[in-house]
Formats: C-alpha cells, sequence, structure tokens
C-alpha cells in the first residue's frame, strides 16, 4: 500500500506531480485565460463590494492560506487576513456579509476550524471552504467548496495537501482578480500558463532527492535550525520548519530574513545550521546580504534558491536550485526540498515519520 516506498511521507510527496495536475485538471478554460470552478457560486457585483477575505485554518494549511492572501492581495486588489483557527474567536473579527471567508482544511475535519467557519457563519460571512475530503463536515457546511485532489493522505505530516492547497488558492486568486479588474488579463493569461507547467517543475524538483538525502544525514548532530526568507519566501520557511519539528523533532525556527537582525541573530554561531530560501527575483539583494550576516556568525547556510539567481551559491556552504516558475507560484516548488529535508532528518535520527510522537492525523477537540 506504500506502493514501493518505505513511508507513506515519502510516497505522498512523490504524489505530488500527480497531484496537482489532478487539482488543476478542468479548472482552466480552453482560451487559458479563465479560471473554472463547479462548486463556487460568487456574485460579481458581491465580490466588487467585498471588505476584505479571511483565510483561517491551522498548522500547514494555514501556511498554505498566509500564500493564498498574498496572491488574493495581489492578483485581486481586496484586504486580507490570515489567522490560525484557534486564535479566531480571540479577536472579534469584523466580519459582516461583506466578507468572504476561506477555511483550509485538508481533512475537513478539524474542529478549531470547524468553530471558526461557525462563528463566521454566525456573523453573516459568505463561506468558502477548501479541503480534500468529500462530504467533509467543512464541506457540507460551506456555501462554496473547491476540493484539492490530492487523494488519500495517511502520513500525519501534510505534504501533498499543502501543495494542493496553494494551487486552488492560486486559482480563487484568478477567479477573484477576473471579477475585480486589479490585475491585466495578460499578466492572468501568463500566470495561467505556467501553472500548467507546474506538475512538470515538480517532477523536475524531486530530482534534488539524493542531493537533499545526503544533507539531511548532517542533520543527525543538529540541534537547533533556522529557515530564513522574505515575502513568499518566508511563508515557504514557516512550512520547512514546522515539517522539520513535527518529524524529526529538531527544535525549527522560521523567520523573515530581514528581523533576524532584531533579535534572533544572538543565537547563531559556529556551525548553526540557516535554511535561506531565495526565489523571489525583487528580494535577492537583500536577501544575500542577510545570507553574509549569518555567515559572518560562522552559520552552516544551505541555501535554496531559484536557479536563474545568478551567483546564488557564491553565498553559501551547500546550494540546491530550484526550476524556474512565476516567482508567485515558486512556493509550489520551494516546499519539495523541504519536505524531503525533515524526511531524511527523521529517518536518519530514526524517527517513527509517519506516526510523529503526540500528534494525531486530524484533531476533532479544540
Ligand atoms: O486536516 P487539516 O488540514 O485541517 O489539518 C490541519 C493541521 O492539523 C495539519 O496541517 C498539521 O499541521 C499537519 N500535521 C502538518 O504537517
Amino acid at each position: 500500500e506504500r506502493g514501493g516506498y518505505r513511508h507513506f511521507m515519502l510516497k505522498e510527496i512523490h504524489e505530488q506531480p500527480r497531484a496537482v495536475r489532478d487539482t488543476l485538471s478542468g479548472r482552466i478554460n480552453r482560451r487559458g485565460d479563465d479560471v473554472l470552478l463547479d462548486e463556487v457560486h460568487l456574485d460579481p457585483k458581491w465580490v466588487q463590494d467585498l471588505r476584505g477575505v479571511y483565510l483561517v485554518a491551522c498548522g500547514t494549511a494555514y501556511h498554505a492560506g498566509l500564500i493564498g492572501g498574498r496572491l488574493i492581495e495581489r492578483l485581486a486588489g481586496i484586504p486580507v487576513w490570515n489567522e490560525v483557527a484557534s486564535e479566531f474567536r480571540s479577536r472579534d473579527p469584523l466580519i459582516d456579509k461583506r466578507t468572504l471567508f476561506v477555511v483550509i482544511s485538508q481533512s475537513g475535519e478539524t474542529a478549531d476550524t470547524l468553530s471558526a467557519l461557525r462563528e463566521a457563519r454566525r456573523r453573516g460571512a459568505r463561506i468558502l471552504a477548501i479541503t480534500n475530503v468529500v462530504g467533509s463536515s467543512v464541506a457540507r457546511e460551506a456555501d462554496d467548496v473547491v476540493y484539492t485532489w490530492a487523494g488519500p493522505e495517511i502520513a500525519v505530516a501534510s505534504t501533498k495537501a499543502y501543495t494542493t492547497q496553494v494551487v486552488a488558492l492560486a486559482l480563487l486568486a484568478i477567479r477573484l482578480a477576473k471579477i475585480t479588474g486589479h490585475t491585466g488579463e495578460q499578466e492572468l493569461r501568463d500566470l495561467l500558463e505556467e501553472m500548467r507547467f507546474l506538475p512538470k517543475a515538480l517532477e523536475e524538483v524531486m530530482e534534488l532527492e539524493e542531493e537533499v538525502r545526503a544533507i539531511g544525514e548532517r542533520a543527525r548532530t543538529w540541534h537547533d535550525a533556522f529557515f530564513i526568507g522574505r515575502g513568499l519566501d518566508y511563508f515557504s520557511a514557516l512550512e520547512g520548519q514546522l515539517k522539520m519539528k513535527e518529524i524529526s523533532y529538531i527544535h525549527a525556527e522560521a523567520y523573515p530574513a530581514g528581523e533576524l537582525k532584531h533579535g534572533t541573530l544572538a543565537l547563531i554561531e559556529s556551525g548553526t545550521p540557516v535554511i535561506a530560501l531565495m526565489t523571489q527575483p525583487d528580494q535577492r539583494k537583500k536577501m544575500i546580504s542577510n545570507i553574509e550576516e549569518v555567515r559572518a556568525r560562522g552559520a552552516d547556510v544551505l541555501l535554496i534558491a531559484r536557479q536563474d539567481l545568478a551567483g546564488a551559491d557564491r553565498h553559501a556552504q551547500t546550494t540546491l536550485m530550484l526550476p524556474a516558475v512565476h516567482p508567485l507560484l515558486m512556493p509550489v516548488v520551494t516546499v519539495v526540498p523541504l519536505q524531503l529535508l525533515a524526511y531524511y532528518a527523521a529517518v536518519t535520527r530514526g524517527a517513527d515519520v509517519d506516526k510523529p510522537r503526540n500528534l494525531a492525523k486530524s484533531v476533532t477537540v479544540e
């Protein structure tokens, strides 16, 4: 049932090209200039009048929501709030019928996410669910549903659910952008074109596996690891550190690279592993200076960079090069070496990869 793989997690990592292809299937129109979402019925006039979009979820799904939120803001020009579901109700949120409330949940049964959904419903918001399970509680209680077609995810660590959630959110962002007109037709068309290329890019990035396995073996002696990035790369860093903690039990922290010098830099010493993400062309210069900052303190830097960001490898001890896709879509590709790194770190340290201690696949208590 693990299809020849040693663990479900590794199998599911490798299923991502297929999962993303299925999630995209039938959702881009023939002319390649719009998105088709069967179970979403958004009144264009209502969308034009929206006060904002809330994206609420837990764990990995929350991290996918951070990326989706940035895409919605940038492409559709609608204000966005992201919130962890368990914190959502602590803020007396400004929600009413002019709010689109997006919940993201692989299982569709997460208690915190479900309570947030019900609270938003009481306040009059329209609810859109992104979920992987047909007929799940979240799917049944939402007004609109976008299914991720990842297939069953067995490993506790979420992998293919994440990449398909990001893709589903990108589709939603483009659909909203078509309605608001905030982004030009040509740019949306280019983005859709690049989306079709994502399964291919995912196949390419899998080829890094052997290199990542060797780096994962070095993690035998790691105590702490820092994941840094700017913009969308910071959100990928958050996902990378969660995977690392969850299955390898190595303490890991994600930091916006520019925020390091406001405190965390004090923790960097000789040999501290720092995983630096650099996939956004407009952040390149600043990111390089942040890498120099940690290297000057002796950090052991693993740089994961988009391959065309020239000269990147001069700045780190180890570099992994990612296939180039549109900057807004890079998170889909960036996460793969991060998943593999956590996986091989966990295997090296003899951890129970598919069933990490203290955790359940679906958290049905608040
Ligand atoms: O089923 P859900 O997407 O609602 O689950 C949310 C989180 O519990 C889940 O993503 C969790 O963070 C994963 N174990 C992370 O790998």
